[in-house]
């Protein structure tokens, strides 16, 4: 079902028992065919639903770093201290949790309700304060104005249509605060303007007695010519005590590039972009150079 589609559906997550060679471990199939609660339906919601799994496998991040990299971003170019910060899309919340332990307000949105009770218990356990909303990130409200807004780790990606990523736009622009910073991170293009790889597809993460491996779009998916989406099929193996299952999922996203970005977010005389770096880091520049791995625009609100 595509975005926009408004059938809400409902159907229990099931494993499904998957034969192995004589010795190996069993093996379970997650299959889930559950639309959101509000009818809109989700890309990799199968993933999305086992937060801990999410949490423990993308756990990869210099977060700290990045977190002072955006608030520096902030403070140069707002010329005032970062006092709030909105994270979108937000998963488990590394970066919200981490604001909020730099006494910075810090709110998190995301559709997928497994992940908004999951990163709500976390942030109770951590005892820091994040104010976790329920929402769609093309259109939500906050309960107030905050100075900087952040969607990370390619989840802009999920916007599949130009309207898409108009209305995120003004969404965001409505729940900035004047000369409000909006940061973006996105994948670098480099694989479709060059046919170079940047990113290790398969990692395996562990913590306590759970590891899992990821194995990202294992198609290598090519986009469709028109509409620039991929089709990304992804696989996570999770080990615990014995066990092992293995969660597939399948999702859109749409590929993109700096200058869609930047006529996207200026048409609408809402932004402009003020910058591009090659990672979350200002000394590095938005370009072909090795360590210049990522997309990140820095938007301001006009
Ligand atoms: C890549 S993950 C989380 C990214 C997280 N910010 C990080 O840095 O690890 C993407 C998240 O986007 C959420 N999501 C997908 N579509 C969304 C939408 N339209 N509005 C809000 N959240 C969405 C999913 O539920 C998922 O938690």
């Amino acid at each position: 079902m595509g975005v926009g589609g408004r059938t809400p559906r409902r159907e229990p997550l099931v494993f499904v028992w998957v034969a192995q060679p004589p010795g190996e471990p069993p093996v379970w199939v997650a299959h889930c065919q559950m639309s959101h609660p509000s009818g809109l339906p989700m890309e990799h919601q199968e993933l999305y639903k086992h937060p801990l799994w999410y949490d423990i496998a993308f756990d990869v991040r210099p977060v700290k770093q990045e977190c002072a990299f955006m608030r520096d971003r902030f403070e140069r170019l707002a010329k005032r201290k970062l006092a709030s910060a909105v994270e979108l899309a937000s998963g488990p919340g590394y970066h919200a949790l981490e604001f909020s332990r730099m006494r910075i307000r810090s709110l998190a949105v995301d559709l997928e309700a497994a992940m908004v009770e999951y990163l709500r218990e976390k942030a109770e356990r951590q005892e820091t304060l994040v104010e976790v909303l329920q929402g769609d990130m093309r259109d939500f409200t906050l309960p107030y104005p905050v100075d900087l807004a952040y969607t990370l780790f390619g989840s802009f990606n999920y916007l599949l249509t130009n309207q898409d990523i108009l209305n995120h736009f003004r969404a965001v622009y409505q729940n900035l605060a004047p000369a409000g910073i909006y940061i973006v991170e996105l994948p670098h293009p480099r694989r479709f303007l060059r046919g170079e790889s940047v990113t290790q597809d398969t990692w395996t993460e562990r913590r306590g007695d759970i590891e899992v491996t990821t194995r990202w779009d294992v198609d290598r998916a090519t986009p469709d010519a028109l509409t620039q989406v991929c089709e990304i099929r992804s696989e996570f193996e999770v080990r615990t005590r014995g066990k092992r299952r293995v969660l597939r999922t399948r999702g859109r996203q749409r590929v993109l590039f700096a200058q869609e970005i930047r006529s996207l977010a200026e048409t609408q005389g809402l932004f402009t972009v003020r910058e591009w770096y090659g990672s979350m880091d200002s000394k590095i520049h938005f370009d072909y150079s090795k360590k210049s791995w990522r997309m990140v625009a820095v938007l301001q609100k006009l």
